[in-house]
């Protein structure tokens, strides 16, 4: 009889890789399992572990809220007699939005349209239109599980040739294209984002990785920007943009436009978001573009619900026809991600009840991201061989470390990646997790890490950092 082992899977399964949640953040949640179990007992050198290897705001330890109207409007969709057993719990238009959708929707235990709740997607165009001046149609509106199943969707439609169709990438990238691209056996065709210049876009590069592909006989289908970027958190010039959306037309490719941080801006006077929507639709541009959001970020943080959207643009009608049977094959996007869409589209408006509440929190958590952000960047700065772009936009720093040879060696004798190695001993000493750059993607002989700037208690979680790093570079100095 033939037995089921890792060996008999498809490969592309066995060679997917996925560094957010890999060897640190097991390795972190074993730590937390000794530290919940043996408490003072437990002989690590560290009372607590902090979760800085994932954009997971409303994750346990870390301090962002849900918002309290989005909240109100699930819990009255989830168990709609509480608008007759505490109507007074709730505000006049949490009820007037929970009453519209339920009369849309009914029970959210039903499979909804496999595209989305219709009036959930007008409410989406909307939003688009009011944003960028320009028409949207709920048709072209995609409701889905997160960014990640609309990515992974296109993904899996674009590879008409195993290990030939490429999908351009930017490095560092968040690893989801490049473990979706193995996934659908699609050739990653990497274009390096430039440091030097707080992590733009350069056409060159993209033309270069381009040429190098054909060169290589890959056929490339698509190009990804992700803005603003993650790991980076740079936010890409409208005249980039424009050049990025002609180079698609003239190569023929799909533009995926990855927008889940459009409202994470630090500094939104002098790095402010344009989306690729609007900027293809000023131009003109018949380039096919898919653009993505998501509720996982922003102000919601409601990465546990699974809502997101993603809109088609000059994509022609079969190709949508397509996308809409695949959809239908996984039935329908989760009904409580969807209103949280319809939260993120249609927040209170000034003059409703909740307007006052939700201003303040949404405020609030934008000021605490950025104040924590610019914090700890001037931190990382300032401490000797780590140089940090700071980042003006989504939640993550992903400061360049210089890793003294001895460590190195150290690294490779441990048959680890030597950021990897760093960011294992730094787990080991404080307990805070990071991801290792090699996860993202760099170049040669640069070594990198990510860390998100949800943590609260900045001052002590930079404090560690900064002495753990002094120790490490003491040590194998
Ligand atoms: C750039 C980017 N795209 C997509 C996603 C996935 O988001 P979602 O939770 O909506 O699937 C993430 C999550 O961190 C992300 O950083």
């Amino acid at each position: 009889m033939r037995s089921l082992t890792v060996d008999s899977l498809n490969p592309a399964v066995r060679n997917v890789q996925y560094a957010v949640r890999g060897e640190l953040a097991i390795k972190a949640e074993e730590y937390r399992v000794i530290l919940k179990e043996k408490g003072q007992n437990s002989g690590l050198p560290f009372d607590r572990v902090i979760s800085s290897n994932i954009g997971n705001p409303q994750q346990k330890g870390l301090d962002q809220p849900p918002i309290t109207f989005n909240r109100q409007v699930a819990a009255l969709m989830e168990w709609p007699q509480l608008m007759q057993l505490a109507p007074n719990a709730f505000p006049q238009d949490v009820i007037a939005r929970a009453k519209e959708l339920h009369d849309e929707i009914g029970s959210i235990g039903a499979y909804s349209h496999s595209q989305g709740v219709p009036l959930i997607r007008q409410h989406v165009a909307k939003f688009i239109q009011e944003r960028d001046g320009h028409p949207s149609s709920p048709d072209n509106i995609f409701l889905t599980g997160g960014a990640s199943a609309g990515v992974s969707l296109l993904i899996s439609m674009l590879i008409s040739e195993p290990h030939k169709s490429g999908v351009l990438i930017p490095i560092p990238q968040y690893p989801l294209y490049t473990a979706t691209l193995v996934q659908f056996s699609g050739a990653a065709i990497p274009y390096h984002l430039d440091e030097a210049h707080e992590w733009s876009t350069s056409i060159d590069e993209i033309k270069a990785a381009l040429k190098k592909a054909k060169e290589d006989g890959i056929d490339p289908k698509a190009l990804v920007i992700i803005n603003p970027g993650n790991p980076t958190g740079a936010l890409l010039k409208e005249e980039t943009q424009r050049e990025v959306a002609s180079l698609c037309a003239e190569h023929g490719l799909v533009l995926l436009a990855d927008e889940v941080y459009q409202s994470n801006l630090h500094r939104a006077a002098e790095f402010p978001f344009t989306s690729f929507k609007k900027v293809v639709c000023d131009m003109g541009s018949p380039v096919p573009l898919v653009s993505f959001h998501s509720i996982s970020k922003g102000v919601t943080g409601e990465c546990g619900r699974r809502g997101g959207y993603f809109e088609c643009h000059n994509i022609p009608d079969d190709v949508r026809a397509m996308m809409y049977k695949m959809v239908s094959v996984g039935l329908c996007p989760p009904l409580q991600g969807q209103i949280g869409v319809d939260c993120l589209v249609r927040p209170p408006k000034e003059g409703d009840e909740s307007y006052a509440l939700w201003k303040e929190e949404t405020t609030r958590i934008h000021k605490v991201l950025a104040q924590r952000t610019k914090l700890m960047a001037e931190r990382l700065n300032s401490l000797p061989g780590v140089s940090c772009v700071d980042s003006p936009g989504a939640l993550y720093l992903y400061p360049k470390i210089m890793l003294p040879e001895k460590a190195i060696a150290a690294a490779r004798t441990a048959g680890k990646e030597p950021d990897a190695f760093y960011a294992l001993r730094l787990l080991d000493a404080t307990g805070i997790c990071v991801v290792p750059g090699s996860g993202f993607g760099q170049k040669e002989g640069e070594y990198h890490y990510r860390l998100t700037c949800l943590c609260p208690g900045v001052d002590e979680y930079v404090g560690k950092l900064e002495k753990f790093h002094r120790e490490f570079c003491a040590k194998y100095q």
